[in-house]
């Protein structure tokens, strides 16, 4: 394995390994508009990794090229010492990424528990075909998805509203059903576009531990977006600074909040 670093352990006790996933010179362009201009960074394993910066600044297109969905024109992108080809979405589901949406992506109709369970489906061996075909297999695999389903309802606290559309639920809970759906996945490297935009400061704080207790306790890689510096500071090991599809910033919470560029961009200070 390739630049792999010594691992440490956090100041609250939690160990980060060696690089996971290394981005080297990404850009990305939509038609005339470039995304993504030249940027480098890595994610390493146990790392709580915050991706921030102003709208428009790339933050979503960034975490599309991670997850495989958008393919970079230039650069590479390498995750667990392999360079990846062009993948398609569900191949990179079985790498071990999973995501949260900037816009809610659920079921609206189904119940909560329905919605976590499609959470599982990248994960399900048996065909269809199989399925009908070898019942005892289709049926264990049944068992164990449910099991881990309820296991993560449980972690997360919804047990009182399993049987409940998702449609009918206030917002900070929709989030939380989300989040609860990437986990379901068993991902080693989980991607989070804002998932605590336009919560209350309660809804916040419960999610902010949810995010730190999954972390801790399935020992998940999480790369979150979020626009609250509190939120930030407070969750993040590291953290990178985009500013108009540029990295204008890489550090930790404290190195960040005290970086020049940072302060101005948030500012609003005009640049060249
Ligand atoms: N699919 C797309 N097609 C064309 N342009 C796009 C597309 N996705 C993003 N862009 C453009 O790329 C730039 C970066 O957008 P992106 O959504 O990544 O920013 P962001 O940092 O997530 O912003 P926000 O904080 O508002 O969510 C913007 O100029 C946006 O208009
Ligand atoms: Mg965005």
């Amino acid at each position: 394995m390739k630049d792999t670093i010594d691992s440490y352990v956090t100041a609250d006790g939690r160990t980060i390994g060696g690089v996971m996933m290394e981005m080297k010179n990404i850009t990305l362009r939509f038609g005339g508009v470039v995304a993504i201009k030249d940027i480098s960074f890595d994610i390493r394993e146990g790392e709580i990794r915050a991706i921030i910066g102003p709208n428009g600044a790339g933050k979503s297109s960034m975490l599309n090229v991670i997850s495989g969905f958008y393919h970079p024109q230039e650069g590479e992108v390498w995750f667990r010492g392999e360079r990846r080809p062009t993948m398609k979405p569900h191949n990179v589901a079985r790498q071990g990424i999973a995501r949260t949406f900037q816009n809610i992506a659920l079921f609206n109709g189904m119940s909560v528990l329905d919605n976590v369970m499609t959470g599982r489906l990248t994960q399900m061996k048996t065909g269809i075909i199989a399925q009908s075909l070898w019942y005892g297999r289709a049926q264990k695999e049944e068992f164990q998805n449910r099991e881990i389903v309820e296991k993560i309802i449980d972690f997360l606290e919804i047990q009182h509203i399993r049987k409940t559309p998702v449609g009918r639920l206030p917002y900070g809970l929709k989030k939380r059903v989300e989040l609860a759906r990437a986990l379901a996945a068993e991902p080693k490297l989980l991607l989070l576009d804002e998932p605590m935009a336009g919560m209350n400061v309660e809804e916040k704080e419960d999610m902010s531990r949810f995010i730190l207790d999954a972390n801790d306790e399935f020992g998940t890689t999480i790369a979150l977006i979020e626009h609250d510096m509190g939120v930030v500071m407070d969750l993040s090991d590291r953290v990178v600074v985009m500013d108009y599809g540029k990295k204008i910033g890489d550090g930790t919470p404290e190195e960040v909040r005290n970086n020049q560029a940072v302060i101005d961009a948030y500012l609003g200070v005009a640049h060249d």
